[in-house]
Order: structure tokens, then C-alpha cells, then sequence
């Protein structure tokens, strides 16, 4: 899935740490996005990684101590006023103590001293250096003064010892950088439940009858909505792949475990609700409508069915009709392959399930499962609006786009 940085410059920061090279990785994952990527390194990080890597990736001129100038935009002043947002990965214990005491002492915490956006700051350390009292009280104090932490993580770190310490993963990294550049006021903070994939229902342990949705848009749902920075709770049959870790996210495999966990999950958003940002929830799953009557313990016999197999089926709980609906925003998904009733059958789905808009997706045959790319229309009571065909990213910030318009009191407010 790709995220699309264009427009936006990233200045990244390179400590002495053993994980320096991980930071390689990042910087090609933000040129991927198409963001502009400036670097500058400590002394010691250059021991480990050279600056011409840095170079070569990002095709700018890397930030040293050897490389500063007055005579250009080179140093520590002007570099970070050309970038939106300043990550540093991997910090090293001895770099996140300087920062938080505001030493500048290199060309790095110089940078940092002087940058006056948001930092981001991804520790890197021997697990010990990191629970030593003076770098919790200066990880506690930065988080408290606007700077963010990306949790190490725990694992065999490079010296031997099995701890806390290991930088995140570059993946990881980079959607909290892209999270602190996409922030949506609007969605910031607010709760959305989100539910992908199509369910399976149990024939016997081993067989289940299903669909075919690939719970894709659900995905890029999730991502554009965590980017936007809501809170986001991901409910799928279809699992995590490729999401932040910092999602929640809750499996489910049959239309039954879909219903249970999405009433928790809005039982859970809607407490407090006066506290909080009105709820959405984005009913995505391809929920089964029938579910074997009697699903059989073990695996059956081929033998003991004979030559045709008779299931009988029941009606499962309509999730999306169920649902409490008093404090919450509700959007439907109808993917139709009807070109003359599809769009109706859609438009009627507002009433028959009481949800505040519908997204109709015309599915043009089989086919069109699983594809990286959706054609969408957004309709609610008052209008029906084509977001066009385009990849599933792109159509999802669409999607945001129209949602947001369901809220106009808050819209105007925030
Ligand atoms: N849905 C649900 N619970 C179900 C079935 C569907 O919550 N048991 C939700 C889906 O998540 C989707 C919407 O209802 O948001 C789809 O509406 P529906 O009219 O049921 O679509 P289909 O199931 O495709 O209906 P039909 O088979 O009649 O075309």
C-alpha cells in the first residue's frame, strides 16, 4: 500500500548506534512516499554508517560535522527550517539525555536544539542505558514537552542481552512520522471502529463456507484513518499484515465473533461519549448473511455424506441493522453487481438499516475481488457523490473526506 508523502520534507537523525544502518531503510521508505529527505549525522553515527549512503539514498547532501557551511542552507540552523517534522532513529540514551538537558554539544543535538517543530525520537539502546533513572525521567520529560517516543523493542539486542532496547522497525517508524505529517484535526483523537473481511462459517473444523472480499479496503481504511490520527479499533477476519502496531485490532472468523466484537467495541467508544469526539464506525466485512444451522465437531466423512451433501443454512444477526446506533456515525459498505438497481438497492440500504450514508461499489464481475483499485460513490440522504475509481488509499481519504461531513457541528468546531 502506498502511503504519499509528496510535498512533505523529512529531516531524519542518525546516532551512534549499532542499529544505524536500520535507519537506511527508513530514509528510502520515506523517497518511496515521495517525501523529501534531508539527514544529518552524529560523530559517532558516522563510525557505523557512512554519510554517502545517506547521500546516495536520498539524493541530498548529508548534515556532518564535517559538511557544515554558512556559505549554504548546510547547517544546523537552516537545514531543519526547510523540514515539517525532524525523527530521530536510532537515539542513542547518551543523545536523548543531551537533548532533554538541551546540551548541543554536535552537529546533531545542535539541529535539534534549533528545530522548532516536532521531533520524533525512536530510542535505541542496551536495555539497562534505557531503564537507567536519568534516561526515564529525560524519555518522561520530552514526552511531556511535545516531543513523541516510538517504543524500542523487545528482543536479542546486538550485545547479547535479551531486553528493551532494539529500535523499532522502520516500518513502524515511518507510520509515526507519517501520522505526525497527515494529522486531521478532524479525525485526531476520535474513536472509529472498522470492520473487513468476509467472514467464514463453520461446516464441520476443517471446511467453511465464505466470500471472496479480500478485506483490502478495510486495510486502507484503517491506515488512512491512523494517519489522520483517530484512534482506531481494526475488527477483520483477514488479519494485521502491514498495520501499525500501535492499532488495536481484534480477530474474528464468523459473522457471529464480527457482531460480539463490534458491540464491545461500540459499548467501549460510546461510554463517556459527552467526553469524547462523536464514534464512526465503517461496517466493511463482508458479513455472511447464512451460516450453517448445524456446524459438525471434527472433520466429516466423505463417506458418511454420500453423493450430495445437503447444508441447511440460517439467517445470521444483521450486524449493521442491530447495532445501537444512538451515539455513533454509522457508514454501510454495498458492493452490487446489479447496473440497473445497484445504486437503489444501495440508496435504500440508509433506511432499511438506519446508517448515516452508504459506500456503493459497482463490482464489474469476480474479478473485481481482491484488486488494488475501487470505484466508489458516497451516498447519504442528501447527496450521492462519485469519488471515482482510483486505488484503495486514495479512495479511503475520499471516503474520510465525505464522512467528515456528517458531523457539521463538530466539523465547524474543530
Ligand atoms: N452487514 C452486516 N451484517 C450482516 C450482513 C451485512 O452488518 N449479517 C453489513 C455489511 O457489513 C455491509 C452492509 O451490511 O456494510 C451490506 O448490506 P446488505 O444489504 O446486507 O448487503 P448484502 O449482504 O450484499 O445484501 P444482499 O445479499 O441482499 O445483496
Amino acid at each position: 500500500m502506498q502511503i504519499d508523502l509528496t510535498g512533505k520534507s523529512v529531516l531524519l537523525g542518525v546516532t551512534g548506534s549499532i542499529s544505524a544502518y536500520k535507519a537506511c531503510d527508513l530514509a528510502r521508505l520515506f523517497v518511496k512516499a515521495g517525501a523529501e529527505v534531508h539527514v544529518v549525522m552524529s560523530p559517532s553515527a558516522e563510525r557505523f554508517v557512512s554519510a554517502l549512503t545517506f547521500e546516495a539514498l536520498t539524493r541530498n547532501p548529508v548534515l556532518t560535522e564535517q559538511s557544515e557551511s554558512w556559505a549554504s542552507e548546510m547547517n544546523h540552523i537552516e537545514l531543519g527550517k526547510k523540514c515539517d517534522v525532524f525523527v530521530i532513529a536510532p537515539a542513542t540514551a547518551n543523545t536523548i539525555n543531551k537533548i532533554a538537558q538541551g546540551i548541543a554539544d554536535n552537529i546533531l543535538t545542535q539541529t535539534a536544539l534549533a528545530f522548532k517543530d516536532k521531533i520524533l525520537i525512536a530510542p535505541a539502546a542496551n536495555t539497562q542505558m534505557l531503564a537507567k533513572t536519568a534516561t526515564c525521567n529525560a524519555m518522561t520529560f520530552l514526552q511531556d514537552n511535545g516531543y513523541s517516543m516510538i517504543n524500542p523493542q523487545d528482543k536479542l539486542l546486538a550485545c547479547g542481552d535479551v531486553g528493551s532496547g532494539a529500535l523499532a522497525e522502520p516500518t513502524e517508524i515511518f507510520f509515526e512520522v507519517a501520522k505526525a505529517l497527515c494529522s486531521d484535526p478532524f479525525w485526531k483523537d476520535r474513536s472509529v471502529i472498522v470492520t473487513g473481511g468476509g467472514t467464514r462459517e463453520k461446516l464441520d473444523e476443517v471446511r467453511y463456507i465464505s466470500n471472496f472480499s479480500s478485506g483490502k479496503m478495510a486495510k486502507s481504511l484503517c491506515i488512512a484513518l491512523y494517519l489522520r490520527g483517530a484512534n482506531v479499533t481494526y475488527i477483520s477476519t483477514m488479519g494485521f499484515d502491514e498495520l501499525p502496531a500501535a492499532m488495536t485490532t481484534i480477530e474474528a472468523n464468523d459473522a457471529q465473533d464480527i457482531l460480539e466484537a463490534t458491540q464491545q467495541s461500540i459499548q467501549k467508544v460510546t461510554t463517556d461519549r459527552h467526553k469524547m469526539k462523536t464514534p464512526y464506525i465503517f461496517m466493511v466485512a463482508a458479513v455472511a448473511d447464512f451460516t450453517p444451522k448445524a456446524p459438525q465437531s471434527g472433520k466429516l466423512k466423505k463417506s458418511m455424506l454420500g453423493d450430495t451433501w445437503h447444508i441447511e443454512l440460517k439467517q445470521t444477526t444483521d450486524v449493521l441493522a442491530s447495532i445501537d446506533k444512538s451515539a455513533i456515525k454509522t457508514v454501510g459498505f454495498k458492493a452490487e453487481m446489479d447496473t440497473q438497481e445497484g445504486l437503489n438497492n444501495a440508496a435504500a440500504l440508509l433506511d432499511k438499516k438506519g446508517v448515516d450514508a452508504v459506500c456503493y461499489n459497482l463490482l464489474k464481475d469476480a474479478k473485481s475481488f481482491g484488486g488494488n483499485e475501487n470505484e466508489i460513490t458516497f451516498i447519504t440522504k442528501d447527496t450521492q457523490v462519485s469519488l471515482g475509481r482510483a486505488d484503495k488509499l486514495t479512495l479511503s481519504n475520499k471516503i474520510l473526506d465525505e464522512a467528515k461531513k456528517l458531523i457539521h457541528e463538530e466539523a465547524s468546531n474543530v
